[in-house]
């Protein structure tokens, strides 16, 4: 083959080997996306909230991205999630803070929307405030 088609050949190569699988593993997730860095402990409250929050709350750490109501990593982590030797004692805070909202509701007149108390059992309740307080911010 002359030097010309020699080179389109090897480009064409290159393309197959490398740029698509480099482009097909990108699409499907290499650790940017939120969702996928919740660690497996977390996981089902992840779930519980996907489901039961997600539509009207915005969390990077389970992909929702719901806008009738405050953005949580906003809210409840506006300098990124709490490390240190406080973030014990500042997630018990804050898994107290969910916890609450998620059995009495929320219809505070600064905001407009309302947020319906008792959606959740108790177990639930507690697995998503663990689940939120421990990664909101994480964005
Ligand atoms: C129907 C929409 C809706 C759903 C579903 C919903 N929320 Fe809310 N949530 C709201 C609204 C609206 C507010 C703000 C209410 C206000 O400030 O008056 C709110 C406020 C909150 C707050 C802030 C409370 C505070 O202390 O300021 C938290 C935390 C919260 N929601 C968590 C959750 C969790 C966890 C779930 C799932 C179990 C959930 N929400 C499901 C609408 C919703």
């Amino acid at each position: 083959m002359n030097k010309r088609t020699f080179i389109w050949f090897g480009v064409l190569v290159l393309v197959l080997a490398v740029v698509i699988p480099f482009a097909a593993f990108r699409a499907r997730g290499d650790g940017e996306n939120g969702e996928d860095k919740v660690p497996a402990s977390l996981k089902s409250g992840q779930s519980i909230f996907v489901t039961n929050c997600g539509t009207c709350h915005t969390l990077y750490s389970a992909g929702t991205d719901g806008n009738y109501a405050p953005n949580l990593d906003e809210l409840l982590a506006p300098n990124g999630a709490p490390e240190g030797p406080t973030a014990e004692e500042t997630f018990k805070q804050t898994e107290g803070r969910v916890l609450n909202a998620i059995k009495q509701g929320v219809d505070s007149s600064t905001t407009p929307g309302r947020m319906p108390g008792g959606i959740l059992n108790e177990e639930q309740a507690e697995e998503v405030a663990e689940f939120v307080a421990r990664t909101a911010g994480e964005g």
